[in-house]
């Protein structure tokens, strides 16, 4: 039996429409969204990324703007930007892309947001209210996978889930929020032994490694729900494509729901990011 599909790219879409009605009402009372992106060096992959979320800001009206630094900039230069867009009234939300050069205290960039235009809810007291289950900006990934359960009808509650990855970014705040619906959660990464025993147990496997199609047929309960987080880029030899880190033809002959790669969760991300700016405008014009 061959799973349904979780269409990330038309969902996303949906949520993009519906976008630009709220930013249309609240430019029409003077508090137009607007969101900076700050991009530090020239990995081609942030690139990428930083130019689809400008991209998708301009299309639903999001007023944006975006700058770029040479790798070896000062982290000083990088703070004293942050605090002017702190204070900027047409900015209300913040992005700096990840990951930064070495050189860079991410921890201490990340904490000079201001919490209250941290669109990316990286920032500790964000963490925190994540956390308590009382979260002011869900980071835009894990936000994402959180808008296809629901709109694909996978209740939570109860249920095995088993999240590959312990990131900040993704694995972290992708467990809380599973925790936080009702779901018993196990956070598996690099050093954990015998990890298909861990993933054969899952109902719902969030896949957020890095590693092409590093989840097999052979690691997923049949009739699981797969939801694919990774975006690896295939070398040259193997066709250069965008690739996930579940093998896909084979994993779909076991699992009741998956996301592709592309066209899965990445739309979703990119929805998200645009849905946490609008909220903090919204919270801005007191709505
Ligand atoms: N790098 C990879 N994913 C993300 C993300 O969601 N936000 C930021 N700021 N950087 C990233």
């Amino acid at each position: 039996m061959s799973a349904q599909l979780i269409d990330g790219k038309t969902l996303a879409e949906e949520l993009r429409a519906a976008f630009k009605t709220r930013v249309a009402a609240l430019t029409a009372r003077n508090h137009r969204p607007g969101l900076a992106v700050i991009l530090v060096g020239e990995d081609p992959a942030s690139q990428v990324y930083v130019r689809n979320k400008v991209n998708a800001c301009e299309a639903a009206g999001i007023f944006s703007q975006k700058r770029v630094y040479p790798a070896d900039v000062a982290q000083a230069v990088i703070l004293a930007k942050l605090a002017e867009l702190n204070a900027d009234p047409k900015i209300h939300g913040i992005l700096v892309q990840l990951p930064l050069p070495r050189h860079f205290d991410e921890k201490a960039v990340l904490e000079a947001i201001a919490p209250e235009k941290d669109v990316d809810g990286f920032h500790a007291e964000n963490v925190g209210a994540l956390a308590q289950g009382n979260a002011r900006f869900i980071p835009c990934t894990p936000y994402g996978v959180m808008k296809m359960f629901e709109a694909n009808g996978v209740d939570l509650a109860g249920k095995e889930a088993v999240v590959i990855g312990r990131s900040n970014i993704v694995g972290k705040p992708m467990a809380l929020l599973l925790i936080n619906a009702g779901a018993t959660v196990t956070v598996c990464h690099s050093k954990t032994r015998d990890l298909a025993a861990h993933t054969r147990r899952a109902d719902i496997l969030v896949a957020a490694v890095g590693k092409p199609r590093f989840v097999t047929a052979g690691m997923v309960k049949p009739g699981a729900v797969v939801i694919d987080v990774g975006i690896n880029r295939l070398p040259p030899e193997e066709g250069g494509k965008l690739c996930g880190d579940v093998d896909f033809e084979a994993v779909k002959e076991v699992a009741s729901l998956i996301t592709p790669v592309p066209g899965g969760v990445g739309p979703m991300t990119i929805a998200m990011l645009l849905a946490n700016t609008i909220e903090a405008a919204e919270r801005e014009a007191g709505q």
